[in-house]
């Protein structure tokens, strides 16, 4: 099957692509969506009917992945965004709002944005060699914090979390459990209702194997219909199309976190690229990169390298990271070598998808052994 698969992603023929933390390879759907969307306005000018129809397919593409209703989530165009809105919409004066220090940056800065108008008390919750124990958010988390945000998995070394185990702490407490699932969608399995998640943000550049500008806003119907975003638009209208200037008229559940028109063109390429991942899908996925995850931790040790990632492959995503000096230097020079991966901060990461081997692996290792000496 692996070969099929690699032959629909054209991109490996020209570089080695191991960089879905960052940008995974497109495959020929996405491309023949790229051409569909181009062709649309060239044939029909205008097609809001079709491009509607676009964006829900893809939604529901996505709520079904994730094992939710598509009336509980909103299409944004980043992560960022999709954080602030929600962000925005809570109130959480005089409260605390606990976020990790192996969240992604945007977290923090969203949280601190809303300190300057709310009286927020942030709580950054402490990493232990990049990983953070349970117990830890048995003590950060109080019957005074009002929200908590974690990663699924860490954009940093590929830290997973279990979400359970979280989410039982959390609302033990009283707290909702915002997730950044922006590591994990279309390499880990993510079940929102049995993983107790009340708000999830993910997008589709990395695993999901589509492009950035597109992103998936999960808000749990009974807390979404409690909340009235403040970064609003017409498509958060219950009907956008009644054009009523004078009234606010906020739309059932998650839908009124919508804004203004959605990203058509990355609508239609994250269809089809959420088609790939359910032909393929989830389960295979899923244990195809945790096999090759745990051979990338066996190689990258057997070769002396220092590893940033959890050893324990059950604690571990898709992505393993190895400690490089001058890593953003080192990607480029991987890059001319003809491999793609990606750096942060001191660390290169390496990140498979199912397009992807162990022969990948070791070439792309070996080449960072004897550029990185
Ligand atoms: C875990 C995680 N969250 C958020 C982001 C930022 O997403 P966006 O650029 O869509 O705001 C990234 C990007 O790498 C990420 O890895």
């Amino acid at each position: 099957m692996l070969l099929k698969v690699r032959s629909e992603f054209p991109g490996l023929e020209k570089k080695l692509i191991l960089s879905s933390c960052s940008q995974s390879a497109i495959s020929l759907d996405v491309m023949n969506a790229m051409d569909e969307y181009k062709n649309s306005l060239l044939e029909e000018g205008m097609s809001w009917e079709t491009w509607m129809e676009k964006v829900n397919s893809a939604k529901e593409k996505f709520a079904r992945i994730i094992n939710c209703d598509a009336s509980e989530v909103a299409i944004l165009s980043s992560v960022s965004d999709s954080i602030s809105s929600i962000l925005q919409s809570l109130d959480l004066n005089k409260q605390d709002v606990c976020v990790t220090e192996m969240d992604f940056p945007c977290v923090g800065h969203a949280i601190l944005a809303q300190k300057q108008k709310q009286d927020i008390n942030v709580i950054f919750i402490p990493a232990e060699n990049n990983m953070i124990p349970l117990e830890t958010y048995e003590t950060h988390i109080t019957e005074n914090t009002a929200l908590t945000c974690i990663s699924h998995v860490s954009y940093y070394n590929g830290f997973k979390q279990n979400i359970k185990d979280i989410a039982k702490i959390a609302h033990k407490k009283g707290s909702l459990l915002l997730v950044d699932a922006y590591q994990s969608a279309g390499a880990v399995n993510i079940d929102v209702k049995d993983m107790d998640i009340d708000i999830l943000v993910t997008g589709m550049q990395k695993y999901l194997l589509g492009v950035p500008g597109i992103t998936f806003l999960y808000v749990k119907k009974e807390l979404a219909e409690r909340l009235y975003p403040t970064t609003i638009g017409w498509f958060g209208q219950k009907n956008p199309f009644a054009f009523d200037l004078k009234n606010l008229d906020y739309a059932h559940s998650a839908q009124r976190f919508n804004t203004g028109t959605p990203p058509v063109i990355n609508a239609y390429i994250a269809d089809a690229a959420l088609s790939f991942i359910d032909k393929v899908g989830m389960e295979t996925i899923q244990n195809y990169l945790s096999k090759l995850s745990s051979f990338t931790i066996e190689k990258a040790a057997e070769l002396g390298f220092e590893i940033a990632s959890p050893l324990d492959n059950s604690k571990k995503g898709t992505s393993t990271a190895i400690y490089v000096d001058d890593a953003s230097n080192i990607e480029k020079k991987l890059k001319q070598a003809g491999f793609v991966v990606s750096s942060r901060k001191d660390v290169i990461r390496i990140a498979p998808h199912i397009y992807n081997n162990e022969e990948d692996i070791v070439n792309c290792l070996l080449k960072l052994k004897e550029l990185s000496h």
